[in-house]
């Protein structure tokens, strides 16, 4: 044996000392480990854990289930639990839990003192039974638990438990369930909320105020009822907002303005009535704003001087909107790319200054209102867009020109407008100012006929 190779194995050795020493004083405490190795055989009885992880399941786990030293008690303690395959980077133990009652499994996590954070994707998919939540979900977790996350997790039914609020979540996120009952009582840590896709029920609670440091509230896709409180809008840290798809009624806040950082609003799909807040106006991080489908009916307020620099998403469909639409949508809507006023009652012309929004919009739905009057949008845009470009179901809107073959997209089924209708290049009076008609290739023809005479 040379020295080189002696010296390797003394340092191996040394290494491997070094190494079971710390584990033994590092080792997760056994109640720790017993629980993690019930946790895996419950969700999927199919793999023998036990012998797949023989070792601390701190040094050798499967994916998904993390660990952090704790000096306090000089050990390690888990401290994530992940639970369905994601993806080929977070492949955590997939899940084939098909028990009606859950309470035994959520009650084995009280084990972990440590936990921050609990996930669980594609775990409760059973198509024949549903598993019911413990009705005592949240006081069954850890008292230190931060993160809990129950994603499309459809065969998952039960109520919630009323009050959420003893447990230090920063994020709760259960989406994709059949769990009912109301909204619950939540601790004022909490930064992202967002409770879609299930069957809740009842209204947003004022309570809700205490939540000043959510940044998400997300309870699209339920069954929510009553009105949008007043108290939501003191969430002053809220980024996004999504009610859509309830039926929630009454009006929109005006105090809604005092959401300074809101970036999205979503209220699409629910009984809102009263108009659009001018407050809005104030709003001027607003990214994107849905409010189609409601019966906010009134006009477009002139709200959007200070709402333009970020400004990209406008939804409005189907909300009875009267009225023209406002020129300065067309002015100061500098970074618009999606625009839908479709399916309202909006009458008038569709103002010239929307030429403004051709360098930026990509999507424009005005189709089924009562507009008249020539289109102002270029032929390149018209083709850009094509079926983006949505006009059809108005009766009185009109092109310029050629219609059919030679103009593609939306305007192909426009009528070409009536010589009143076509803006004048030169002011000369024809002597026709009332009754003329025709097309306006022919007020063309005749202001160069005009034209013509008078060089003559
Ligand atoms: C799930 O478990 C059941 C028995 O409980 C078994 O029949 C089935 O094959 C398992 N499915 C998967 C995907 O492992
Ligand atoms: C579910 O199991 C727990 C104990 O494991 C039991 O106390 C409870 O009654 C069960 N619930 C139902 C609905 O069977
Ligand atoms: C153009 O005028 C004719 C007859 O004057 C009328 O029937 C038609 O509706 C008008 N078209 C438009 C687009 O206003």
């Amino acid at each position: 044996m040379d020295t080189k190779t002696s010296h390797l194995l003394l340092s191996l050795l040394f290494l491997f000392f070094i190494l079971s020493s710390s584990t033994a004083a590092l080792s997760l405490p056994p109640a720790e480990q017993e629980a993690a190795y019930t946790i895996l055989e419950t969700i999927n009885p199919s793999f023998n854990w036990r012998d797949l992880y023989p070792d601390d399941l701190c040094i050798s786990a499967p994916h998904g289930l993390l660990c952090d030293f704790f000096p306090s008690s000089n050990s390690n303690h888990i401290t994530e639990l992940n639970f369905g395959y994601f993806s080929d980077y977070t492949s955590n133990p997939t899940c084939n839990f098909t028990s009606t009652n859950s309470t035994s499994l959520f009650a084995l996590f009280s084990s972990f003192t440590f936990l921050k954070k609990l996930f669980f994707f594609n775990c409760f998919t059973s198509l024949s039974s549903y598993t019911a939540l413990p009705p005592n979900l949240f006081s069954l977790l850890p008292s230190t638990l931060e993160d809990l996350v129950l994603l499309n997790n459809p065969s998952l039914s039960g109520e919630f438990e009323m009050d959420a609020s003893s447990l230090p979540l920063k994020r709760l996120v259960i989406s994709g369930t059949a769990i009912s009952g109301e909204i619950p009582l939540l601790p004022s840590t909490i930064r992202q909320l967002v409770l879609s896709r299930n069957s809740i029920y009842g209204q947003i609670p004022p309570s809700i105020s205490r939540c000043t440091n959510l940044n998400i509230l997300d309870l699209s896709y339920n069954r929510l009822t009553g009105s949008m409180p007043d108290q939501l809008t003191q969430l002053v840290n809220l980024i996004k907002l999504d009610l859509s798809f309830n039926r929630i009624n009454g009006r929109i806040p005006d105090t809604i303005s005092g959401l300074k950082n809101l970036e999205m609003l979503d209220l699409s799909f629910n009984q809102l009535t009263g108009g659009i807040p001018t407050g809005m106006g104030e709003m001027v991080g607003l990214k994107e704003v849905y409010l189609s489908w409601n019966r906010i009916g009134g006009q477009i307020p002139e709200i959007w001087e200070k709402m333009g620099d970020n400004l990209v998403g406008i939804g409005f469909s189907g909300l009875g909107l009267i009225g023209n639409i406002p020129a300065s949508m067309g002015i100061y809507l500098r970074k618009l790319c999606f625009l839908a006023l479709d399916n309202n009652l909006l009458e008038g012309p569709v103002p010239v200054q929307f030429r403004r929004l051709e360098s930026t919009a990509s999507e424009v739905n005005l189709e089924k209102n009562q507009l008249h009057g020539l289109v102002p949008f270029s032929a390149d845009f018209v083709v850009r867009l094509g079926s983006k470009l949505k006009l059809g179901g108005n009766r009185g809107l009109c092109q310029v020109g050629p219609t059919g073959s030679e103009k593609k997209g939306s305007l192909e089924m426009l009528p070409a407008c009536n010589a009143t209708e076509v803006p004048r290049p030169v002011v000369i009076s024809t002597g026709e100012e009332n009754g003329c008609s025709g097309n306006g290739r022919v007020v063309l023809w005749g202001l160069v006929l005009l034209l013509g005479l008078l060089v003559v």
